[in-house]
């Protein structure tokens, strides 16, 4: 049996998944400044710890040693902390140990904008994200239907097209303070 008190709902860190450039480390930030919580973005800690951008650090240490380092920050995020808001780099759900302990952990929310409106976005995207600057448009659409799936595995999924971040970032805070409020254990 498993005898770790799961963490209440109220307490829980609120964690953003979602396809490159979607925009979770800026509604990410509006979110965690409405409800009073500190912002933590996974790729900005993991550059900050090596002092190298994430292209640098795929150029230079390779893909898998990302993706460990990535495990690993984030693992210890959800056993460590509480009301936080975090954002995960598109690629993090891949990992089956991520998905597990960010869905028992945290409340997890897929910001989903359609292939249209994502492709509108590309050509600023592109040159910073090595997992697709050498990729045709058939084959990154083909990664963001597979990355779909991933994402599929969440608490909530808000529609960000032809919403604002802040208008996304108000919707999130309603949606939770209502379950918030309908969520008390014991009564
Ligand atoms: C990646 C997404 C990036 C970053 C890295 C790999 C991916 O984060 O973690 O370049 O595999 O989708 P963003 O989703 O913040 O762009």
């Amino acid at each position: 049996m498993n005898s770790k008190r799961a963490i209440p709902v109220r307490e829980r860190s609120i964690v953003l998944i979602g396809f490159m450039g979607v925009g979770k480390t800026t509604i990410g930030e509006l979110v965690a400044k409405k409800l009073y919580r500190d912002f933590i973005d996974t790729d900005q800690e993991i550059e900050k710890a090596f002092n190298m951008t994430i292209p640098d650090l795929f150029k230079e240490k390779g893909e898998a040693f990302f993706r460990k380092t990535e495990k690993d920050v984030i693992v210890n995020l959800c056993e460590q902390t509480k009301y936080k808001v975090i954002s995960l780099g598109g690629g993090a759900f891949n990992q089956e140990e991520i998905r597990k302990k960010c869905l028992e952990n945290c409340i997890v929310l897929h910001l989903d904008l359609s292939w249209e409106n994502w492709k509108q976005r590309m050509d600023i995207l592109i040159e910073n994200r090595p997992v697709i600057n050498n990729r045709s448009i058939d084959e990154i659409e083909q990664l963001f239907i597979e990355r779909k799936s991933l994402y599929s595995e969440h608490n909530s999924r808000i529609e960000t097209d032809n919403l604002t971040p802040e208008e996304v970032a108000d919707y999130i805070v309603e949606t939770l303070k209502l379950g918030w409020e309908i969520y008390q254990p014991g009564k």
